[in-house]
């Protein structure tokens, strides 16, 4: 009895290790509960506000906060500005520039956010939440995502560079995916956000005149699809950056539209495409076509997922007081 009295305070001590490394270390559902009660409302007007005055932001938020993520973990590092020649950021990186859209949009949150809760709210949890409302608004499932992530002081223009990209074959992308900790069940999944938003004709055009070199067309696009794509990207070098939406069928929806295309042979991407030929991803993808509420609620598995890569916690990183620079 005594001696059990005598150690009650050690048992106390440990705890207290115990927790304050809980509430340091690891990302929390109810980060900003007490810290910043409106958070989750500043950022869905923020973001509701600008879907409603151009549609595609939706689209635009999602992908933001997946080059974040893949470049430097989620750590807010694709919002910082180049300054001079004294820092160069993700910005001006080639998939980036005149592609990524929404910066705007999370530095006008940001500054709301500020005005609520100074130096509290860190930029990539906006980012974060922000892709989840922009989802939400477009039409996918609402997921919890935990929160405490802290914002990186450095960037890397070189690895944003070395993002997915469309001309890669299935293995480069699974192994770019399986470097972050994600699987080929994420890359089937997360291509899903193709469902909605808009890519620049110079992102497909070799499937429409040239494929593999053949000087004829991918003869697995679907004839009527392939038709048009010809007409609104002509084999000329000034129809590159010509904007064609994804998903051709419910563009602005965030639906399972994408794998139904997807078996259709209709995807706009040769990624894309691939998906439904490979036959490590081929009988997911004809799942997804068949069952719209497994791909919504698969999508918020592995955005959660996504949101957890390379993320900064405790005394890491910083709150940046403006996401364009570090404090
Ligand atoms: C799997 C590898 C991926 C490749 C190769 C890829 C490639 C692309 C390309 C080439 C575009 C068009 C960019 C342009 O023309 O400027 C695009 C747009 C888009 N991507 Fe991906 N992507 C991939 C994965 C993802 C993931 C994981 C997400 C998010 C979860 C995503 C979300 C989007 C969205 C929403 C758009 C439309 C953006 C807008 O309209 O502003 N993509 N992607
Ligand atoms: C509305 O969207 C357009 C692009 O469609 C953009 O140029 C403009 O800045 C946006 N306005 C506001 C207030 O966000
Ligand atoms: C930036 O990314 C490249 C390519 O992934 C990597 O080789 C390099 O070490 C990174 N630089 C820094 C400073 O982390
Ligand atoms: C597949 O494409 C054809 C021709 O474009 C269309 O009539 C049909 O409805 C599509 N099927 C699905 C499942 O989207
Ligand atoms: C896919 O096909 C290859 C070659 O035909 C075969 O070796 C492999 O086992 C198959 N993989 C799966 C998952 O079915």
């Amino acid at each position: 009895m005594e001696q059990k009295a005598f150690k009650r305070p050690f048992v106390h001590l440990f705890y207290i290790f115990f927790l304050s490394h809980l509430v340091f270390c690891q990302l929390d559902y109810r980060f900003y509960d007490s810290t910043c009660p409106s958070l989750t409302g500043i950022v869905r007007y923020g973001v509701w506000s600008a879907i409603a005055n151009d549609t595609r932001m939706a689209a635009s938020l999602v992908r933001l906060h997946f080059h974040d993520c893949f470049v430097n973990g989620c750590d807010a590092s694709i919002l910082l500005d180049d300054i001079d020649s004294t820092f160069v950021g993700e910005k001006t990186a080639s998939v980036n520039q005149n592609s990524v859209r929404g910066y705007e949009v999370i530095d006008k949150i940001k500054a709301n956010v500020e005005k609520a809760c100074p130096s509290t709210v860190s930029c990539t949890d906006i980012l974060t939440l922000a892709a989840r409302e922009a989802a939400n608004i477009a039409g996918a499932s609402y997921w919890m995502v935990p929160l405490g992530r802290r914002d990186g002081r450095t960037a890397n223009k070189t690895a944003a560079n070395e993002l997915p990209s469309p001309f890669e074959s299935l293995d480069n992308i699974i192994a770019k995916f399986n470097a972050k900790g994600l699987d080929t069940k994420d890359v089937v999944v997360l291509s899903g956000a193709h469902t909605i938003g808009f890519a620049q004709c110079f992102t497909f055009k070799q499937r429409l005149f040239n494929f593999g070199g053949s000087r004829k067309p991918d003869p697995d696009l679907e004839a009527s699809l392939l038709k048009g794509l010809q007409t609104v990207c002509p084999d000329q070098v000034d129809s590159d950056t010509t904007l064609v939406p994804l998903d051709s069928v419910t563009t602005n929806r965030f639906d399972n539209s994408y794998y139904r295309n997807l078996v259709n042979s209709s995807g706009l991407l040769q990624s894309d495409h691939v998906l439904s030929t490979d036959n490590r991803t081929a009988s997911m993808v004809l799942s997804y076509s068949r069952y719209p509420y497994l791909f919504l609620k698969d999508f918020g598995a592995s955005m959660v997922k996504m949101a957890n890569i390379g993320v900064l916690m405790g005394q890491d990183g910083e709150i940046r007081e403006n996401c364009k620079v570090v404090n």
